[in-house]
């Protein structure tokens, strides 16, 4: 079969349109014998049917593996050059106190960005001394709460933090741990980077101000001076941008040694995945293996100790965990300029639940869920039922073209930012997250009902 016109020109017509390609979706994601889909050996249709939809389902085994995985790859190759890494669950992109064990229990640190996100963690019982918080505008209040319950480092992110800090470890009688955040003019997506002298954003501490900042955080005696640190994008699949910003900060690292210790250097976070066949982000492995070399290389060059890397990963570590199943409910056949057909087909949920492609354009894959069929793949849009025409789960990808209302479709890799950025637009509940091991499914995070969208409405009677 031919590629219908309208798909974009890196989308092929699939072999298998019932295909789960491994990148794509997560580990333990395949076909029965009947044809439907089971996430850890447990059906799509048994999923919607209890759960209802949308459901994000959540393989936890393949988040366990994959947080125990980075663990592993960054442990080996910094010991390798003699040197030692920290990874830290970046847990913007989900958190929940489950998530927030299991990445704890696999040896991760957590970051948070947040009051909400700290007190999120708090109550799964993480150790404060293993959560950094980050943001550019902590109030007062997280501040105060992160530094009195023993946070292990606080991301700096502007000059008038200094002082908030300092003066909050003053009161708590604490000596807090800080790093400073670079504006490295590093920034990376997908392939590419751009470096300029200095990125026109709202993030860090432009690279020739940073001295004059780790002065003034070393004259105060209730803070310690961690290191420097640099988050140059997400879902970058090549390791150049990390170099280039890796390299600015040396210069400045080693500057910064002759006036006391700088133990560590934390590289962000932002490793790619594969949201689509075509991607082919690097392995965690072999990101390691980069990571170590330039960072080794970069110490061997100015002659300086080769420091403990943090690194903060998300998306890596929890996007391909999860699937989001849809019911279809409508359907349209749309000819577009008289050419070509575009198949509409409306799920029961959209930019509430992941906001993604209409935010950033982001693509997906789709798979029919709760059958196999072997009619002729047809160019599909999955849209949302939100009253926006921007509102698209899944802007191309291949279904047999007998897909219908009532099956159910899921959608891989809604990992991050799905349920973390989602809405109650046009008063859709937020879907429930189950988690699913071993042939049974545990809800982690319940769906809201009515109920809780008018509770808040004070105008409400009852
Ligand atoms: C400072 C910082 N660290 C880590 C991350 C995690 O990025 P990712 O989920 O792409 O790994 C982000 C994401 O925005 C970030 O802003």
């Amino acid at each position: 079969m031919s590629a219908n016109p309208l798909a974009p020109s890196w989308l092929a017509v699939p072999d298998d349109a019932n295909g789960l390609p491994a990148a794509v979706w997560s580990r333990n994601a395949a076909r029965s014998e009947s044809g439907e889909l089971t996430i850890a050996g447990v059906g799509a249709t048994a999923l919607a049917e209890r759960f209802g939809t949308p459901v994000y389902v959540v393989d936890e085994a393949d988040v366990k593996a994959r947080a125990a995985g980075i663990r592993a790859s960054f442990d080996r190759e910094f010991a390798r050059v003699g040197s030692a890494a920290k990874v830290y669950y970046a847990g913007k992109a989900f958190l929940s106190t489950e998530v927030a064990r299991w990445v704890t229990d696999a040896g991760l640190n957590i970051d948070v960005a947040s009051g909400g996100e700290l007190a999120v963690a708090l109550a799964a019982g993480v150790d404060a001394a293993r959560l950094g918080l980050h943001g550019n505008n902590k109030s007062l209040a997280e501040i105060d709460r992160a530094v009195g319950v023993g946070v292990g480092a606080i991301v700096i992110d502007s000059r008038i933090e200094i002082e908030r800090v300092a003066d909050a470890a003053q009161r708590h009688g604490r000596v807090q741990p800080v790093r400073l955040r670079i504006n490295s003019g590093v920034h990376a997506s997908t392939h590419e980077y751009l470096a300029t002298a200095r990125e026109d954003q709202k993030f860090g501490i432009p690279l020739a101000d940073a001295a004059d900042h780790v002065a003034l955080i070393r004259a105060h005696p209730s803070l310690q001076f961690l290191g420097l640190h640099s988050h140059i994008g997400s879902q970058i699949f090549e390791s150049d941008g990390f170099a280039e910003a890796a390299r600015r900060l040396f210069a400045l690292h080693a500057e910064l040694l002759e006036g006391g210790p700088v133990p560590e250097l934390n590289l962000g976070g932002g490793f790619g995945i594969a949201y689509t066949s075509v991607d082919e982000p690097l392995s965690i492995d072999e990101i390691a293996v980069r990571f170590a070399d330039i960072v080794a290389g970069g110490a061997a060059e100015l002659g300086i100790p080769v420091p403990v890397v943090a690194i903060e990963p998300g998306r890596s570590i929890i996007g391909p965990s999860t699937t989001t199943l849809y019911t279809v409910g409508t359907i349209k056949d749309v000819l577009v300029d008289g050419a070509a057909t575009r198949k509409y087909v409306s799920v029961d949920g959209g930019m509430s639940d992941n906001v993604r492609p209409s935010l950033y354009g982001a693509d997906y894959s789709v798979r029919i869920a709760n059958r196999a069929s072997d009619a002729e793949p047809a160019l599909v849009r999955i849209a949302g039922k939100h009253c926006e025409s921007g509102d698209i789960v899944v802007r191309a990808d291949y279904l047999p073209s007998d897909v219908r209302p009532g099956d159910l479709v899921g959608v891989p890799a809604t990992g991050a930012y799905g349920w973390a950025m989602s809405s109650n637009y046009n008063y859709l509940a937020r879907p429930p997250v189950v988690a699913v091991l071993d042939g049974e499914a545990r809800v982690i995070v319940r769906g809201e009902t009515e109920e809780d969208l008018l509770s808040r409405d004070m105008g409400v009677t009852r």
